[in-house]
Parts: C-alpha cells; structure tokens; sequence
C-alpha cells in the first residue's frame, strides 16, 4: 500500500524571524568565523538555544585526516550537552561557500540523527532554523520531521 509523509515548514526572510530567531542566527552568523574549513573551503555556523536562555555555538571543524573533522551541528550540540540539562528550544544552521557566499544550510543526516536523539528526551519540540544561498531561512516546529523513519526511535526511546 502506498503511504506518504509530508511535513510543514515555514520559509521566511531575515525580517520575518522572531527576534529571539534573529539573534540566534546572528549568533550562527558570528560562529562562522571560527569555523575550520581549509579543505572544503565551506563554512558552517550553528547556535543552540537552551531552555533557560543561554546560546551555545558552534562550527565545523575538519581535520587532514578527513572523517576525523565533525559538523558545525553537532559541534555545537555536544558541546551544549555536554554541560547543561537544559531542553534545546532552537537550533540555527548558516553557512557560507569559498566566495563568501551565504549558501543552503541544511543539515546532514548524521546531525539531524543526532537533534533527534535529544529531542527525544525532552517534551518540547525542537525547533530548526536552517538558512538557504537565498538568504531566506527554512524554519520548522520540531526536528523529528526531519529524519523520519530514523534509528532508534523505537529502541532507544
Ligand atoms: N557540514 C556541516 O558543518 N554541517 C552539515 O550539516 C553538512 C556539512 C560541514 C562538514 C564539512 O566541514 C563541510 O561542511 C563540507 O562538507
């Protein structure tokens, strides 16, 4: 039998995010800087709003030895789970191409396995702001739209 997933996500300009959205996009903007990408030469940046309010940021890392380096996503998540048991209301992705281009941001599936795992331990949704090379920002309620059908949901949840 045919089946189909759909999901609803919004697609908005700079202007049209709420403030709080704004300033963890500008806080993703600032983490593109510190991002290490000679081989890709393709930036990310990432901002992780907890509960209580505190921002943890992040960019990809990459290393010579290539599978060594790690996702600006998950930069910035271990490192907020690695010292707070705040729920993360927010996580913002940016990046930016070798022109210094803004580029699409949409997160890899080993980043979205991973928001899913801590969205699975807390009640409240995740919400996910990923930017495009159009500058607009594709936002959704809650990161388990994002990976369905994904590892674990059933045996680890
Ligand atoms: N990258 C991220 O930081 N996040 C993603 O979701 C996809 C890719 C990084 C990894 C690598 O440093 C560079 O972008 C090119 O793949």
């Amino acid at each position: 039998m045919n089946q189909s997933f759909t999901f609803e996500y919004q697609r908005l300009t700079y202007d049209e995010l709420t403030p709080a959205d704004q300033q963890l996009t500008d806080a993703a903007m600032q983490a593109l800087d510190g991002a290490h990408a000679p081989y890709s030469r393709f930036q990310v940046g990432s901002a992780v709003l907890l509960a209580d309010g505190s921002v943890v940021t992040g960019n990809n890392q990459e290393n010579a030895a290539y599978p060594s380096g790690l996702c600006a996503e998950r930069v910035a998540l271990f490192a907020a789970k690695s010292r707070s048991k705040q729920p993360i209301q927010a996580i913002t992705v940016v990046a930016r191409n070798a022109q210094g281009e803004m580029a699409d941001a949409f997160s890899c599936g080993n980043c979205r396995q991973v928001m899913l795992e801590y969205a699975g331990q807390q009640e409240e949704g995740m919400r996910v702001i990923m930017a495009d090379r159009t500058a607009h920002f594709i936002v959704l309620a809650d990161t388990r739209q994002l990976l369905p059908f994904s590892f674990g949901s059933e045996t680890l949840g």
